[in-house]
């Protein structure tokens, strides 16, 4: 079977995006990375897509005077490399509706809480001053609304009693790294997908049976 396009989006660091390139290198994984765009130059991210031979682009938005012009340029680097999945990885801007309508059940992001709690930024502090005792990552679908589209995955990860931000953070994003490997093949297999803003899932899948979706031993 044709190895679906994907391409991703990073502001930074980028761990999931390696979590993703690793994934993607083992056999019989639908995905083939060909492209990692980012919004920031110094992205440590793309030094890693550079030795990893993946072709890179560079959209600053600071050098467009919209930000319509800015996302048109990302739109141009996408579909300019025949790309069919975008998956967003640590990318710090929020898209327009209008990028999005374009993209409709083809982007991903990574969110690091259990969604529909804690959208949006500092999660992990928030999820500490609440007091949850259980936090997460989540993969979904991107809609118009930030951090609200359809959920294709979450894991779970305890938050303990001595845990501050980057502790929690930590814990999670191991899971992180786990999750959106996942989610991706599933999507990019077709068996979970977005029809009219909802989501289909494979029954066959494991989170469909009676068992909670916890990813052990972060
Ligand atoms: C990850 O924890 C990701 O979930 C989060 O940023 C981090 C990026 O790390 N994304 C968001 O907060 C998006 N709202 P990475 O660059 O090492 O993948």
């Amino acid at each position: 079977m044709a190895l679906v396009r994907t391409a991703i989006l990073i502001s930074g660091r980028g761990s999931n995006m390696a979590a993703l390139i690793r994934a993607s290198h083992a056999q019989n994984y639908p995905t083939d990375i060909a492209l990692v765009v980012s919004d920031n130059p110094q992205a440590a991210g793309l030094t890693t897509a550079l030795e990893a031979g993946i072709a890179t682009h560079v959209s600053e938005r600071s050098t467009f005077d919209t930000k319509a012009a800015f996302e048109a340029d990302v739109d141009t680097a996408l579909r300019s490399a025949n790309i069919d999945l975008v998956c967003l990885a640590g990318f710090m801007r929020v898209l327009s509706a209008n990028f999005v309508a374009g993209w409709s059940g083809k982007i991903l992001n990574i969110h690091p809480s259990l969604l529909p709690s804690f959208r949006g930024l500092d999660t992990h502090q928030r999820a500490l001053d609440t007091g949850v005792r259980i936090s997460g990552c989540t993969v979904h679908f991107v809609s118009a609304e930030l951090d609200a589209g359809p959920i294709v995955a979450q894991a779970a990860v305890p938050v303990l009693p001595d845990d501050d931000a980057d502790r929690l953070a930590a814990r999670i994003l191991r899971a992180e790294h786990r999750l959106y490997p996942q989610a991706l093949a599933w999507v990019a297999s077709g068996r979970v997908r977005m029809e009219d803003q909802a989501i289909f899932i494979d029954p066959s899948l494991p989170f469909n049976r009676d068992q909670s979706f916890v990813v052990p031993n972060v």
